[in-house]
């Protein structure tokens, strides 16, 4: 039996990487889905389910310290162990700082996207280090590389690595693993939902869409990468290239990004 907890698992990358643990792992899986919207991952759930996985639905704001450390609780209590934590929830959010006249989303996304990792992973050590498990986190190729308009999640994602990189060498005593997975443009509605430069959803996407990955393949990538405690899921060729050209040629690829920018839809 292998207990999973799944954060971010009401939409997106979260519930399809839920629906393909189920389908591979069936009967021998226990999982725990946590999000805010309680209805939507209880849909999640029912398609895990009918594969033969024994779920928790369990409904959290990651943004909220407490509820972080009751998701563990919860799952220990539930389960009586942990395996694998997939560090999943974020928010999105495209602007340029010039435009922003109020910087307080910017701490609710920190708060979400780095806190919401920091405080799950932080309760679940004690339980990894048991089961010698797994911790995943779901970063960005903007975690990789600054982009502009993404100066708020850029950042947050920048902090997840620092973060779980540092931890993976504590953990390798412990025969933890840490995975960093690094999409680059996935096809799902995070972009519409994200936060404009006013803090409030943004209702499109900032980004030009086309050539988007598919919600299967990102998944995919990332269940096959944790199932082999990969160190690193960068996932576009993209992404591979501009992660060795920011070192040997920095102010290209600032261009290019610059150039990508004016092309896209300019954020308001
Ligand atoms: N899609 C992309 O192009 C892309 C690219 C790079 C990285 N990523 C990263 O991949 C992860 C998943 O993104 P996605 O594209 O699947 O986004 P999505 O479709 O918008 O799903 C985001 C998930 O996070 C949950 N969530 C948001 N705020 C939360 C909070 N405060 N507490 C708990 N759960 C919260 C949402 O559920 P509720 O609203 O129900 O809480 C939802 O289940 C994110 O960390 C994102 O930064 C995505």
């Amino acid at each position: 039996m292998s207990v999973v907890i799944l954060t971010g698992a009401s939409d997106g990358i979260g519930a399809e990487l839920a629906r393909q643990l189920a389908h591979q792992e069936g009967a021998s899986l226990q999982l725990v889905l946590a999000a805010r919207s309680a209805d939507k991952l209880e849909a999640v759930a029912q398609a895990c389910r009918a594969q033969g996985a024994t779920v928790l639905v369990r409904p959290t704001d990651v943004g909220v310290e407490a509820e972080c450390r009751a998701l563990v609780a919860d799952t220990l209590s539930h389960f009586g162990r942990l395996d694998t934590l997939v560090n999943n929830a974020g928010m999105s959010a495209h602007a340029l700082l010039e435009d922003v006249p109020d910087m307080a989303w910017c701490e609710q996304l920190m708060r979400i996207n780095l806190w919401g990792s920091a405080w799950t992973t932080h309760a679940a050590l004690p339980a990894l280090k048991a089961s010698r498990g797994r911790i995943v986190a779901v970063s960005s190729l903007a975690g990789l590389v600054g982009v502009p308009g993404r100066t708020a999640y850029s950042a947050t994602k920048f902090a997840m690595n620092g973060f779980f990189e540092s931890l993976r060498v504590e953990m390798q005593p412990h025969g933890v693993s840490v995975t960093i997975a690094y999409p680059g443009v996935v096809a799902t509605d995070i972009r519409y939902r994200g936060f404009n430069a006013q803090g409030q959803a943004a209702g499109q996407s900032g980004l030009d869409e086309r050539g988007a990955m598919s919600v299967e393949t990102c998944a995919r990538l990332i269940r096959e990468g944790m199932a082999r405690r990969d160190r690193d899921i960068v996932m576009s060729a993209k992404g591979k290239l501009g992660r060795w050209m920011k070192l040997i040629a920095p102010s290209l690829v600032d261009r290019l990004a610059l150039a990508a920018l004016q092309r896209d839809v300019r954020p308001h």
